[in-house]
């Protein structure tokens, strides 16, 4: 494994809001290239709006929220779930992409519906829930009302972090005394950005730390990593590291390889830290070089399942379509060359997740958007599955390619 340590990095900022049509080149074989690119990713946001219109037709309640399709039926959820604030960021970037009233309204509507959740002190995943609800909110209206309401979310989140640990801890409930995983890293921007909305350094402070404690204690030395890592109050030291999705604790459970390899890039974009960089970029090559990632780079849902003959190899849509827009964004923060592979890469996957393989035909799929996600192996749930997370950072993804490549 090779591992990248030089800091050749442009600190190139990049606001997801403003279209960066400049970048597409039209006199040059690349920028020609370029361009296909984005008309590909304009043609599919097309084709997702037609499916997640019918979507928004057959599911009408802000508080009854479709999470998953698996086995031939619509799974729900309330607002307090972890998953429930992707479907109004789905919202969100077809409004995006569409700028119709229409789209605005029912994001505003599925947003507000989760407004109570600033005060949802069981799960670390407040960060999930509102900023992809209310923080896209901000970003693409500038509505100053959602502001306070991000806020006092990330005074929630704060209170789970552990000074002695330098983490926020993930889950109120199971055997463990402070349970960190990998997910937990998608949290910190909603702690960023709070900080940035306050000035107050301490949501900064805090969501700097837990990336620094995370990448020292979850990772291995070739950049995979632990799902779960439980520490102890007493020592602020790690007492156990396992798995909770993945098939060993061992195992690179494959969502959570992209949920390390988008959170450290997304932490790179608030920090310019190269450290974060790097280590991004490491779990990212971890990434693209394993033996076992498919052709069409959709993985299986743990890297290290296709060498036990006793697991199905499900793939995971879902960790191709999250990974494909972090590497959109990293592909910004690096050289030429470097950002040329990360983009390639990201639309082999898009090119795949758009393939009849994988994204549902209009009215099928529960009229989610993609097919094949795995959400927990272990458990026997969501198995070949439609998840809401999947179909958000497809969205995202192709949003992002239309605006930066
Ligand atoms: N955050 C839970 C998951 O990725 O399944």
């Amino acid at each position: 494994m090779r591992k990248i340590t030089t800091k050749s990095a442009l600190a190139a900022a990049v606001l997801f809001a403003l279209p960066v049509c400049d970048a597409v080149e039209t006199n040059s074989k690349q920028g020609t290239l370029l361009n296909e690119n984005v008309q590909f990713c304009r043609a599919t946001l097309d084709k997702a709006q037609l499916q997640l219109d019918d979507f928004r037709q057959a599911y009408t309640n802000p508080n009854k929220i479709p999470t998953s399709f698996s086995d031939g039926k619509v799974n729900f959820i309330t607002p307090m779930g972890w998953t429930s604030g992707f479907v109004a960021g789905s919202f969100w970037y077809m409004y995006e992409h569409n700028q119709d009233q229409s789209w605005l309204n029912t994001a505003v509507e599925w947003t507000s519906a989760l407004e109570d959740m600033r005060f949802n002190r069981k799960t670390h995943d407040v960060g999930f829930i509102m900023n992809n609800s209310f923080g896209n909110g901000v970003r693409l209206t500038g509505n100053k009302s959602y502001t306070p309401i991000l806020v006092s979310t990330a005074q929630t989140l704060m209170e789970r972090y552990n000074p002695k640990i330098g983490a926020t801890f993930s889950w109120s409930w199971g055997v463990w005394e402070f349970p960190v995983i990998i997910d937990n890293m998608m949290n910190l921007e909603l702690l960023f950005n709070a900080s940035i909305a306050t000035g107050d350094k301490t949501y900064y402070n805090a969501a700097v730390s837990h990336a620094t404690v995370t990448m020292k204690h979850h990772f291995r030395d070739d950049f995979s990593s632990y799902h779960l890592v439980n520490y102890s109050r007493d020592t602020g030291l790690p007492v156990s590291k396992q798995t909770f999705q993945g098939i060993t604790d061992d195992s690179s459970w494959s969502r959570g390889q992209a949920w390390g390899a988008y959170g450290y890039t997304m932490v790179y974009r608030y920090t310019k830290d190269e450290k974060f960089l790097n280590h991004a970029r490491n779990i990212v090559n971890y990434i693209l070089t394993h033996k076992n990632m498919p052709e069409d780079l959709v993985p299986y849902f743990d890297y290290n399942a296709p060498d036990d003959p006793e697991i199905h190899n499900y793939r995971d849509s879902s960790a191709a379509s999250l990974l494909a827009s972090g590497l959109l964004e990293l592909a910004t923060y690096v050289e030429k060359e470097e950002a040329t592979r990360y983009r390639k890469a990201a639309m082999t996957m898009l090119r795949s997740l758009s393939s009849p393989e994988y994204l549902a035909e209009k009215g099928e799929n529960g009229y989610f958007l993609l097919k094949q996600a795995t959400g927990n192996y272990p458990a026997g749930k969501e198995l070949n599955a439609a998840l809401n997370y999947g179909d958000y950072y497809f969205l995202e993804a192709l949003n992002r390619c239309k605006n930066i490549i």
